[in-house]
């Protein structure tokens, strides 16, 4: 059954759509005592961490109370290879503001065996208390952390193999060596846990992912279509990614 309440807020730039996801988060910290913030990466996220910093910047904000977690981690990467999302998320936003970093938790995609690298991941954020705000950049391919298409609706944090067009679309953050194939993500079911899911997207690149997510039911094709059954989440577009009409 579908209980989607999804709403749709489309803005003119990519910069007043960043700015709205920033300030939905910037919200979602000042309402609530102890947050916990779902976090990506991405190139889409880069200025939403911008204008974070900045309000940090301005004293409009303290990141001090907060607990964040990304969706995911490449596998076998250092933590310090400028790569992985633990440098990424270091260098645009973490290493800027007051949050405590040892609060700051990415699937430890170093751990070995991995298969308990997801089930370490799902009870820290159960220990928590769950994820307040999500925010999720989506993938041309539908993809929304690193659930590729196939992806079941109900998994958990687990090692995933990248697809092909995924390697190619993240081949422009690695200069020394190819993308790692494997990575450590969030599952479907460990996203929609979230109380409140922001979808962040950006460009024509989007336009198709996002008319296929947010028209319909969940498909299987399209992992962010598994949006469409949470009760709060907000699609922040350019219109760009918007030019598809769709009924979310
Ligand atoms: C990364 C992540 C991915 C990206 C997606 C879009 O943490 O979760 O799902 O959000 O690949 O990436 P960009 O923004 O680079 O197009």
């Amino acid at each position: 059954m579908l209980v989607s309440s999804s709403q749709r807020l489309t803005f003119s730039t990519e910069d007043a759509a960043a700015q709205t996801v920033a300030d939905l988060i910037l919200a979602t910290i000042r309402d609530i005592a102890e947050p916990v913030l779902g976090l990506a990466t991405g190139a889409t996220m880069e200025p939403v961490y911008g204008h974070l910093v900045a309000a940090y910047k301005r004293g409009d904000v303290s990141f001090a109370r907060c607990t964040t977690f990304n969706l995911d981690e490449y596998v076998g990467l250092p933590a310090e290879h400028p790569g992985s999302y633990r440098s990424t998320m270091n260098n645009l936003f973490f290493d800027h503001v007051d949050i405590d970093k040892s609060r700051t938790f990415l699937p430890d995609a170093l751990q070995d065996p991995t298969d308990v690298i997801g089930e370490v991941y799902e009870r820290k954020i159960e220990e928590a208390g769950g994820i307040d705000l999500q925010l999720l950049g989506i993938g041309r391919n539908g993809h929304i952390g690193f659930n590729e298409p196939g992806s079941a609706k109900d998994s958990r944090t687990r090692l995933v193999e990248l697809h092909a067009e995924t390697l190619e679309a993240n081949a422009r953050f690695f200069t020394d060596r190819p993308v790692p194939a494997y990575a450590v993500t969030m599952g479907i079911g460990t996203i929609l846990a979230a109380r409140q899911i922001v979808v962040l997207a950006t460009g024509s690149g989007k336009a198709d992912a996002v008319f296929h997510a947010t028209n319909g039911n969940f498909d299987p094709a399209c992992p962010a279509s598994a949006l469409l059954e949470h009760c709060n989440v907000k699609w922040v577009l350019d219109t760009a990614a918007a030019r598809l009409k769709s009924a979310a």
